[in-house]
């Protein structure tokens, strides 16, 4: 595997000379929030939204971030990095305890970790799974507390899916992830923001490019039901860009991966930050 270029507490190395106490609270209690920042041909993609949203999750746990010094972390391990595609994963960490504790000490120095990693922007066809959200009431805040996630997901994985979509009691969520849209009678449809939903920040990108061309575009309560009639679907995310689903293999529906207005809104959001 090649080498990775990190920082910790900013000090730059490779990652595999990086030291981290047992007792980070990242380890113990998952007291951590992340960014992931993708960059084309060494351009950052919403730099600046990535960064309004580390220090919205930060303050949402209370972890004092300077995010001057972060921010220029992250622009340097961007500028480090062997290729011109790739991004940076960014993590702020409440700090290390003395001994572990539910409780955390106003004075413990906050930890930070980052990396960088190549990466190509190849658009994936998925093949999904729905299932009822089990994670957490605050998943609008990046977090790193991602075992729903990740039990989900793996759950999906044995049967050949590469994501799930996750719902409460029919109303459609996110996936696990990303965000998901779909296509039902000509409208572009997105599950509303709420605490249950990470603020993608492709999922705003994207809205904000077809409000420009006005694209029918609606936010709502969907439900399954609103999922099976639709004709295609797609997830958004900063590192999957939107990747049309062909199947979900517990709902009856068929979707089209090449449906022309998934295809223009697929172009217009590759036009603007994609080339
Ligand atoms: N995941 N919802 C969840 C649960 C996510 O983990 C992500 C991103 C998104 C999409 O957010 P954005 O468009 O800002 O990337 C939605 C990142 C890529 C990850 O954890 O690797």
């Amino acid at each position: 595997m090649d080498q990775i270029e990190g920082v910790f507490n900013g000090n730059f190395d490779l990652v595999e000379n990086i030291k981290v106490s047992p007792f980070s609270r990242a380890y113990t209690f998952s007291d951590s929030v992340y960014e992931v920042i993708p960059f084309y041909n060494l351009k950052a993609i919403a730099f600046d939204i990535h960064i309004k949203r580390l220090l919205r999750s930060s303050s949402e746990l209370s972890i004092p971030l300077d995010i001057k010094k972060a921010s220029d972390e992250m622009e340097q391990l961007i500028s480090n990095c062997s290729s011109v595609n790739g991004y940076v994963y960014y993590q702020v960490t409440r700090g290390e305890d003395k001994i572990r504790s539910h409780f955390y000490k106003q004075s413990t120095d906050v930890e930070t970790f980052g990396y960088v990693t190549p990466y190509s922007f190849e658009t994936k066809t998925l093949k999904v799974m729905t299932c009822e959200d089990i994670r957490w009431g605050r998943c609008d805040i990046k977090s790193t507390s991602l075992l729903g996630n990740v039990m989900q997901m793996n759950s999906a994985h044995q049967y050949g899916c590469d994501e799930v979509i996750l719902h409460k009691d029919n109303i459609l969520r996110e996936a696990g992830a990303s965000n998901i849209f779909f296509i039902n009678d000509g409208s572009v449809c997105t599950p509303s923001l709420s605490n249950n939903i990470l603020p993608g920040i492709t999922r705003a990108l994207l809205i904000e490019e077809l409000k420009k061309i006005n694209i029918p575009l609606i936010e709502d309560n969907f439900t399954l039901d609103d999922l099976s009639c639709a004709s295609s679907a797609w997830l958004s995310s900063s590192t999957k860009g939107l990747a049309p689903i062909s199947e979900i293999v517990n709902l009856e529906n068929s979707l089209d991966t090449k449906d022309p207005l998934y295809l223009r809104c697929k172009e217009v959001f590759d036009n603007k930050f994609f080339s």
